[in-house]
């Protein structure tokens, strides 16, 4: 392939001029529409709750959930991704509690939100391990010496994801990476009539990865014995990451997700390449989050320097979408430069 190199004429003539280069990036450009926004609801309702290991996040609850969200709505945002944060005396063995209006402040935000923001697309994370008494992101009986029961986990998680869906909540979002949940979700959306409305966003190359713990702080969710390597995949192998997300496909997912994103860029542009009709999302999860913001208060660079150059990154590699932490500032530098 011509580089231009052969008769010496270089690179640079493409580049120099600042709309030069826009056209070369043109294809990996940052607009609202590549960005989704979690956020953390938590059971008091009048939640503003600093997250002392992500910093510049909060918890929000049902009383102040909405002032939060009017400016960046206002800035463009186009999606969110919802968690909820219970209080711990109602977890228990089944995680009974994800659904319940009473116990979890899931399907009350899901509808007041709906309401607030007519126009913004809601999504529910779907996992178990918030609401269960171990903090694991399946069912474990009580006899069953620490062992995941995956039949009984997929069903869970197939109730809860019908339950948010008929709250109104609009894309499911499942995290828990039991196998087969993907079909058991699909299915029982169809059953229960929401299959054409309510797509599945599957997490479905998801890496048993250290920079998931500052979330953990957050969300109450990290598990009391054990780790979750036993279903989050291991962090060398590429080969699982690609076969989880044929998988996923296979069972109907609606759109795919590489988990973390940063040190997984890799996977993103060959799960993409292999899958390019569907929508490929990927998590700037929360230790990326807290390690952009500690590096660029440390002085080592410039936060939103660093911010666009990972965002970048991911649409250089074929994300689609990028559910990022720093959505509502990216939104705002966004509307900020297209004023000048
Ligand atoms: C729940 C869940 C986790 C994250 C998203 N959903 C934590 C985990 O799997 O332990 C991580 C998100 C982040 O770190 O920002 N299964
Ligand atoms: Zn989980």
């Amino acid at each position: 392939m011509a580089s231009g190199s052969k008769f010496g004429f270089g690179l640079h003539s493409g580049f120099g001029h600042p709309v030069l280069r826009q056209w070369q990036e043109n294809n990996t450009q940052i607009s609202a529409s590549n960005l989704m926004y979690p956020v953390f609801i938590s059971h008091d309702p009048n939640g503003e709750e600093e997250i002392p290991s992500m910093p510049g996040v909060k918890r929000w609850g049902l009383n102040t959930i909405t002032t939060h969200l009017k400016p960046i709505v206002e800035n463009g945002l186009t999606s969110i991704l919802i968690f909820g944060v219970p209080k711990t005396d109602v977890k228990d063995e089944t995680g009974s509690a994800a659904e319940d209006p009473k116990r979890s402040p899931v399907v009350p935000v899901i509808q007041l939100i709906r309401k607030a923001f007519p126009n913004l697309l809601v999504a529910c994370d779907v996992c178990l391990c918030t609401w269960t008494n171990h903090g694991h992101c399946g069912i474990i009986p009580q006899d069953a010496n620490g062992q995941i029961d995956n039949a009984a986990s997929i069903k869970r998680l197939a109730q809860i994801a019908v339950a948010f869906a008929r709250a109104g909540c609009q894309v499911i979002a499942p995290s828990d990476m039991m196998d087969g949940r993907v079909l058991a979700i699909k299915t029982a959306l169809k059953e229960a009539n929401l299959g054409r409305q309510v797509p599945v966003l599957s997490y479905s190359s998801k890496f048993a990865s250290c920079l998931y713990g500052p979330f953990r702080d957050a969300a109450g969710s990290a598990p009391s014995f054990g780790d979750r390597k036993t279903y989050q995949l291991p962090l060398g192998s590429a080969g699982l990451a690609i076969r989880a997300a044929d998988r996923d496909v296979e069972e109907g997912a609606d759109m795919l997700m590489v988990k973390p994103g940063i040190f997984y860029l890799d996977l993103i542009s060959k799960i993409k390449e292999r899958h390019p009709n569907h929508p490929m999302f990927a998590y700037q999860v929360s230790g990326e989050y807290s390690m952009l913001v500690r590096g660029s208060e440390a002085g080592l660079f410039d936060l939103d320097t660093a911010i666009m150059e990972a965002l970048r990154s991911f649409r250089r590699a074929g994300t689609d979408v990028i559910i990022s932490y720093f959505t509502p500032r990216v939104l705002e530098n966004l509307r900020i430069s297209q004023k000048v």
